[in-house]
């Protein structure tokens, strides 16, 4: 399996246990993709290692990266050492990202070096967002990479190997070339389970002034409608039985002329085996009508929906560049209820970002009480080199900071505690994802994607199952078996 260790990004996430929407969530995770290998373990047999940053985006580039590989050999390995290539995916979009790489680079230097000694080579590749937004200076200050590259270009990663095993300088593309990298990437190989994860929509257009991504993901692209049926058919056939679409900007998609997500969450629906489908990350604006007409009519779309607002103050709204206001953002939540009662709602939140004032922040505190989340994430503002924000005067001290992130996060962990709370007693369809962590008991999930344990057989891995919440925590739901509902 690729070790597809997922590094902190930062300790400011509410929900650790959250393992779907965010960049931030904390746990190490194994990559979805290239997890059973599809090279079988010859003499020829090549290792490969992926340690993964940040978002499900970059979880899911690894398996895809694993997969372009596995046809030259190379084959998921634990640990760096006795690799053959190591790939650092990596993630730029809050701070100190690129030292932790740095760091990184500093250990697997060393190994390189002892491999080197034993007259075995180790392809050392950066990609991702640091990569892309800091290629140049990878090559400068590590020299022994070997790969920079971008996260357009993964399609061209079995040519880039194959030039560094020859080459003596370094290769670097990361490039936004004109075609699109969905183009070219084999179908993802390796089954990911009960819960699986489809990328149909890669960068954003939408240049908040404190973010990376349209700089490092580049320009909003679409893959086709077929394409992502077609991998939703072969993930069901391999096991799964919800999907996640994954995009910088989900809601955006527009892979077939004029017809957006709601049209694609309706053609998945219809696909036998496929209970459940969820979307990630969406931005407010792309929320457009049909799309929560969708939320009212198709029952496979779950009742959970991460739309990051940033900030509750119209004027540090304007200054992100977000393009709507605070209760623009209350209007579309009351819509969205109207579609679908029990929708759960998650957010970011980003505090001091520049000119952000006590009463701004404030404001922020209100719409959180007026909203009421079942879960969010937030940071404290970081200024990233080149963006708009970061040379804007009036930065926010870090003290200042540091008061309003700990007032934001206690009320948020407030609303979590009072969602989960409110669902014990009730009886909940729950997604059975595999065995629990302990001794005879099973994992699975809510339709918000609450993380459920109850004691039960593995083999109801895979079925909806009607379970009575017992005990409600911060971030999971104990509960007890009712019946087995038969699956849609
Ligand atoms: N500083 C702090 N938080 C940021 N995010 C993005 N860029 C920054 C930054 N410069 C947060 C936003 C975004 C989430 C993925 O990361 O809240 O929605
Ligand atoms: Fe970044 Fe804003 Fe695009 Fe989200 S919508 S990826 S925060 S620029």
């Amino acid at each position: 399996m690729v070790r597809a260790t997922r590094r902190n990004q930062t300790a400011l996430a509410l929900d650790p246990s959250h393992d779907a929407d965010d960049l931030s969530a904390l746990r190490p995770r194994p990559s979805p993709g290239g997890q059973s290998g599809t090279a079988a373990m010859t003499s020829e047999t090549k290792h490969l290692h992926v340690i993964t940053w940040g978002c499900q985006m970059n979880v899911y580039d690894s398996g895809r990266m694993a997969d372009v590989l596995a046809p030259l050999g190379y084959a998921p390995t634990e640990l760096p050492e006795g690799a053959d290539m190591v790939i650092l995916n990596t993630c730029h979009i809050r701070d100190r990202a690129a030292e932790k790489v740095f760091s990184e680079l500093g250990r697997l230097r060393v190994l390189k070096q002892a491999r080197e000694a034993q007259g075995h080579k180790m392809v050392i590749a950066v990609a991702g967002c640091v990569a892309q937004a800091e290629g140049a200076e990878i090559l400068a200050r590590a020299p022994y990479v070997d790969i920079v590259l971008g996260p357009q270009t993964y399609h061209r990663l079995p040519e880039m190997v194959a030039r560094a095993s020859r080459a003596a300088g370094a290769v670097i593309d990361t490039d936004f070339p004109a075609e699109q990298k969905f183009d070219f990437l084999p179908d993802a190989a390796a089954p990911q389970g009960v819960t699986a994860f489809l990328t149909i929509q890669e960068g954003c257009d939408k240049f908040c002034s404190f973010c990376v991504v349209p700089y490092t993901r580049g320009a909003e692209a679409s893959r086709p409608a077929a394409d992502i049926l077609a991998e939703a058919r072969r993930m069901v056939a391999q096991g799964a039985r919800e999907i996640t679409l994954l995009g910088q900007n989900v809601n955006a998609w527009h892979g077939d002329g004029a017809r957006g997500l709601g049209d694609l969450v309706r053609r998945l629906a219809d696909i036998d085996g496929l209970i459940r489908i969820r979307y990630t990350t969406s931005h407010p604006r792309d929320m457009d009508d049909d799309l929560i007409a969708a939320h009212a009519e198709v029952p496979a779309l779950m009742p959970f929906l991460h739309l990051p607002v940033q900030s509750g103050s119209d004027r540090i709204l304007a200054a992100m560049n977000r393009k709507h206001t605070a209760d623009d953002y209350r209007a579309l939540i009351a819509r969205l209820r109207v579609a679908r009662p029990d929708m759960a709602l998650s957010s970011d939140f980003i505090v001091g970002h520049p000119g952000e004032t006590e009463r701004d922040f404030e404001s922020t505190m209100q719409l959180i009480r007026d909203i009421g989340f079942a879960q969010a994430f937030s940071f404290k503002y970081s200024p990233r080199p080149g963006t708009p924000a970061a040379g804007a005067g009036l930065q926010v001290p870090e003290e200042e900071k540091d008061r309003r992130i700990y007032a934001l996060q206690a009320l948020l962990r407030e609303q979590q505690t009072a969602f989960n709370a409110q669902c014990a007693g009730l009886i909940i369809p729950v997604l059975v994802t595999g065995p629990g962590r302990h001794e005879g008991q099973i994992g699975g999930r809510s339709p918000w994607l609450q993380p459920v344990h109850a004691i039960g057989p593995v083999s109801l891995t895979g079925t909806v199952v009607e379970m009575k919440v017992t005990a409600a925590h911060t971030n999971s739901l104990t509960a007890t078996l009712e019946q087995e509902r038969a699956c849609a």
